[in-house]
């Protein structure tokens, strides 16, 4: 038997899909291997210790669900001892646990910050190492790096403030209309704007740096949005069917109302009615792009197949992408043959 150390819940906006991802994972987890050890994070960031069967409270819901925040606080001891084994340390007792799947998702938990922690204690854990994560959160070092290896990306360029346009002009004036300005370490859509004429420029430059400290200026791609889900080590893995993200023709963009607001704002499609062909090059093109960052044990993959050329561009990697049994990484593998429960399990194999 195997203890796995499940943390969820978390300090991004992403905190409530984590919670319900948590619960997907607790109720498909092969209990035969493995025994469940919990912890929540709250959005201020205090770890509790939570019981599988009262974790959450309200509605099981992504706008109505909470974090039971009135369990005991809990501590990561920073030591790792011959047995490989992480130490938690709760009312003056110790847990032991042999590997940790974090299911949080964004800034503090995807993005390198708690895998460094990881690695100092020495215990494994699903998903990419700190580094690979941290080069994955950012959108524009994945950009630079996907392009040195010939993996295309949209045009760009990116500023530290609204003045710092004025020292790009000549990059700018390369990108054609439409613009996606973006936070480059956020996700589910915050902070970005589809930006149709150089005037409406600036205000989303300013939207976009309320949420980092630098913003990215792209190209915009006309086409078709494909997802891929990668499985496997660095160098060996493998991708699932790839599936397509078809945003309302209201809204035109997979925006934060499209993906959580309206029912209507987007529909997924596993698999996608591409040929074979062009799905193979999809999948060659999202596994490059993986071991492109050294990402390990998962990642989606998202791309844009342009509609006149056909070319690919890489949009973003995500290391710990959505995790729900609906969400589009397992769906995927749903549709290759791989059950959610059995994708769990072979995430901590790997692990
Ligand atoms: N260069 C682009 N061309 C066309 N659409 C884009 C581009 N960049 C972003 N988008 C649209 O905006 C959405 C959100 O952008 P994305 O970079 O994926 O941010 P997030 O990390 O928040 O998901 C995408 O799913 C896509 O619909
Ligand atoms: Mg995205």
């Amino acid at each position: 038997m195997k203890t796995v150390l499940i943390l969820c819940g978390g300090r991004s906006e992403e905190h409530e899909i984590s919670l319900i991802s948590a619960k997907g994972i607790l109720d498909a987890l092969d209990r035969k291997v493995y025994t469940p050890l919990l912890i929540g994070i709250s959005k201020k960031g205090i770890w509790h210790l939570e019981q599988e069967n009262s974790f959450y409270i309200g509605e099981f819901r992504a706008d109505k669900i909470k974090l039971n925040e009135k369990t005991p606080t809990v501590t990561l001891a920073p030591f790792s001892n011959e047995k490989k084994q992480g130490t938690l340390l709760c009312e003056e007792k110790g847990y032991n646990f042999d590997i940790v799947f974090p299911i949080l998702h964004g800034r503090f938990g995807e993005d390198g910050t708690l895998q460094g922690m990881l690695d100092m204690i020495g215990v494994p854990y699903v998903g990419s190492n700190c580094g690979s994560s941290w080069l994955c959160m950012d959108k524009v070092l994945t950009k630079i790096l996907c392009l040195r290896e010939g993996i295309p990306t949209a045009k760009f360029t990116w500023v530290e403030s609204v003045e710092g346009l004025t020292k790009v002009q000549s990059e700018l004036s390369q990108l054609k209309y439409p613009l996606f300005v973006k936070p480059p370490r956020q996700g589910s859509s915050v902070g970005v704007s589809k930006v149709n004429s150089p005037k409406e420029l600036k205000t989303a430059v300013e939207t976009a740096l309320k949420y980092d400290n630098k913003c990215l200026i792209e190209e915009g791609i006309k086409g078709r949005e494909i997802e891929c889900a990668v499985l496997g080590r660095h160098g060996q893995a493998k991708v699932a069917t790839p599936g397509e993200i078809i945003p309302s023709k209201k809204i035109g963009w997979y925006s934060f109302e499209a993906k959580y607001l309206l029912a209507e704002g987007a529909e997924t499609k596993v698999p996608t009615d591409l040929d074979s062909q062009t799905t193979e090059a999809i999948k060659a093109f999202a596994l490059k792009a993986f071991d492109c960052l050294e990402c390990s044990g998962m990642a989606r993959v998202d791309l844009f197949l342009e509609e006149t050329t056909n070319q690919l561009y890489l949009n973003e990697i995500n290391t710990i992408p959505g995790f729900t049994p609906i969400s589009m990484y397992p769906k995927m593998w749903q549709a290759s043959g791989l059950s959610y429960s059995e994708l769990i399990s072979e995430l901590l194999r790997l692990a």
